[in-house]
């Protein structure tokens, strides 16, 4: 999979990408990560991006022009790939629109500052527009950064094994069981016996109580979620 990321301050991400899983899936082949400045893109002397409302109105709004040209750019080399633009008006990401998004071969993500984007921008040329949830970030880039993440560790062969993605929270859609490790006791504080008791059938109920009990207290919302579902037959 191929991610072209556009944004003013590469340098916002770039740093995300050098360490851990997103580092290996690169190093691996698994997916090809690419920033872009759309200020290489603008035509005219000061390379200006952003412009005043018309209008009127505080702040400045970015101009539609170097997002067209780049992402015009992009596409005569390869796929013509899925646009994303990340703001806080668009669909809330969640891990069903992460799968979707996962099994594209290409996205161009556009990261929006200041005031607002063209309008045009959004109609002609964004295909999505993904919010990471509700409040406000100075820019899309941690969102798009959350993003890759979030699809980068789908790609298959990127995790230790194609189950343990299949296995993590939301797939179900419950929120995870309780993990402990080494040592058995830690300022007094013990693992659950039933973690040490080898009755395989025993630890799997437990963590299934756990897990729906969790929800239940802390995510009633993926519950009622699930029981719609299931009512409607999906
Ligand atoms: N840009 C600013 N805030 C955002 C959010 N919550 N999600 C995505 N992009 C954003």
């Amino acid at each position: 999979m191929r991610i072209d990321i556009l944004t003013l301050f590469p340098e916002l991400i770039a740093g995300a990408f050098q360490a851990s899983i997103i580092r290996r899936a690169q190093d691996a082949g698994r997916v090809q990560l690419r920033l872009h400045n759309p200020r290489d893109y603008t035509t005219d002397r000061h390379r200006s991006v952003d412009a005043p409302p018309y209008g009127g109105g505080p702040g400045m709004v970015m101009r539609p022009e170097p997002w067209f040209r780049a992402v015009e750019r992009l596409r005569l080399r390869g796929l013509p790939g899925r646009v994303v633009l990340l703001t806080p008006q668009g669909e809330r990401l969640d891990q069903p629109r992460v799968r979707r998004l996962a099994a594209e071969d290409r996205l161009i993500l556009l990261c929006g500052r200041y005031e607002g984007v063209d309008e045009r921008v959004r109609e002609h040329l964004a295909d999505d527009e993904i919010s990471i949830g509700d409040y406000v970030l100075s820019g899309g880039e941690p969102a798009a950064v959350v993003l890759v993440d979030a699809v980068v560790r789908l790609q298959p062969g990127v995790l230790g094994s194609d189950q343990s993605a299949l296995d993590e929270s939301f797939s179900q859609p419950l929120l995870e069981y309780p993990h402990y490790t080494r040592p058995p006791e830690y300022r007094g504080w013990r693992v659950p016996p039933i973690l040490l008791s080898g009755d395989h059938g025993a630890i799997e109920r437990w963590r299934r109580e756990q897990q729906l009990e969790r929800t239940r207290r802390r995510r009633p919302d993926l519950l009622a979620q699930s029981a719609q579902r299931s009512t409607q037959g999906a």
